[in-house]
């Protein structure tokens, strides 16, 4: 076990010496600013001032050359070696409600979704507490560095997690999933992590929209929405962008919801409709959709999104820059 000290901060924090300088600082419960934990967004940059650090992924996108010519560092891949101590701004938006922690979760039932989306349902010992929209990190076996998955369940009692994984061509993490675990596996489970979760203290309609393997959390947060005294007073309204016809998911889930058809509407939208089954509903991006069907203002509106990173850029241009929403009314983890 090392000590970690930030530099002007009064204490320190511990970190085992398999963990990276990231995790265990929000294990601390202290505010560590960072996005995907997986060494793509360069959100949890540091600079070590003093100790020995061992970065476990060299070539992490989220660097830049000009950031490894000044000797900055990523805390999600960052294992210390030693005592350090670092430098970097705290950012209060990322002080964990529920800090991480690392359970075995045992692989109870897997289902397919569509052609290449399958839902994994694993149970660990103890409450499974997470907010709607957070993520958790998979340690799979043979995979070198754990992967970020969104939860689509909400919290329990029963030690219940869920993830709708979109299998990768050649992925590692999906081949894995996919390919060789069987009912009965046990991998380790870290979390929870991300800052898009559901604010259930908000008087807006909410907004979910997802875009591919992005179904998960923005079920997550409906679900959290509908289990919430929240849900009686606002209205909810679910986007889903696929590219084909045969990628469209997540209705039947949330149909389950109580309030579906009333305060809940399902859109959906593909941007290439050729194919099986035959599609007679929207084409076209996602964000054209949103802008389409809702009714102005969009600044009334709380938006949670997520997809990959053109699907973000998309949507936040037509949000920040088109129509002005404010910033701390759209929530996204980007699935790097
Ligand atoms: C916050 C977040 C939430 C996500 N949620 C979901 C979800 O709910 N469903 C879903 O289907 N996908 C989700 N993803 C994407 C998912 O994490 C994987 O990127 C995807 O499944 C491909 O993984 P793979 O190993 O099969 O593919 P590969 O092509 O083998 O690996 C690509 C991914 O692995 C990462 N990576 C590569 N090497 C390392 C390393 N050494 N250490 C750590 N990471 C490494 C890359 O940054 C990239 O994300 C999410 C991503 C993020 C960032
Ligand atoms: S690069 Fe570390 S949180 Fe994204």
């Amino acid at each position: 076990m090392f000590r970690i000290q930030l530099e002007g901060a009064a204490s320190d924090f511990a970190c085992h010496a398999d963990d990276t300088v990231l995790r265990a600082g929000l294990r601390a419960g202290l505010a560590l600013p960072y996005e995907c934990n997986v060494g793509a967004c360069g959100t949890c940059k540091f600079e070590l001032l003093k100790g020995e650090i061992l970065n476990l992924r060299e070539d992490a996108p989220g660097l830049s050359a000009r950031d490894r010519a000044k000797g900055r560092l990523l805390g999600c891949q960052a294992r210390p070696l030693g005592d350090c101590t670092i430098k970097l701004r705290l950012d209060d938006a990322c002080r964990p409600a529920v800090p991480p922690a690392m359970r075995l979760g045992e692989l109870t039932e897997t289902r397919d979704l569509t052609h290449d989306i399958r839902e994994f349902r694993f149970r660990a010992q103890g409450h499974a507490q997470f907010q709607p929209g957070q993520y958790a990190l998979l340690h799979l076996p043979g995979v070198t560095g754990p992967r970020a998955y969104s939860m689509s369940n909400i919290a329990n009692a029963d030690g219940h997690w869920q993830f709708q994984i979109r299998r990768t061509p050649a992925g590692a993490a999906t081949g894995i999933l996919f390919d060789h675990l069987r009912a009965g596996d046990r991998i380790g489970i870290d979390g929870p992590y991300g800052i898009a979760y559901l604010r259930t203290g908000v008087p807006r309609d909410v907004v979910c929209i997802a875009g591919g393997s992005g179904l998960a959390p923005m079920l997550s947060v409906a679900r959290g929405l509908a289990d919430s005294q929240a849900m009686h007073a606002r209205r909810l309204h679910f986007f889903y962008g696929a590219r084909t016809p045969r990628d469209i998911c997540g209705e039947d889930l949330l149909r389950q919801l109580p309030g579906f058809g009333e305060r809940i509407a399902y859109h959906a939208t593909v941007s290439a409709a050729a194919g099986d089954p035959p599609w007679h509903g929207n084409t076209g991006f996602v964000h054209e959709l949103v802008r389409d069907t809702l009714t102005p203002a969009l600044s009334d509106y709380e938006f949670y999104l997520a997809g990959p990173p053109p699907m973000i850029e998309a949507i936040e241009h037509l949000l920040l820059v088109e129509h002005g929403v404010p910033p701390g009314q759209i929530h996204f983890d980007r699935y790097f």
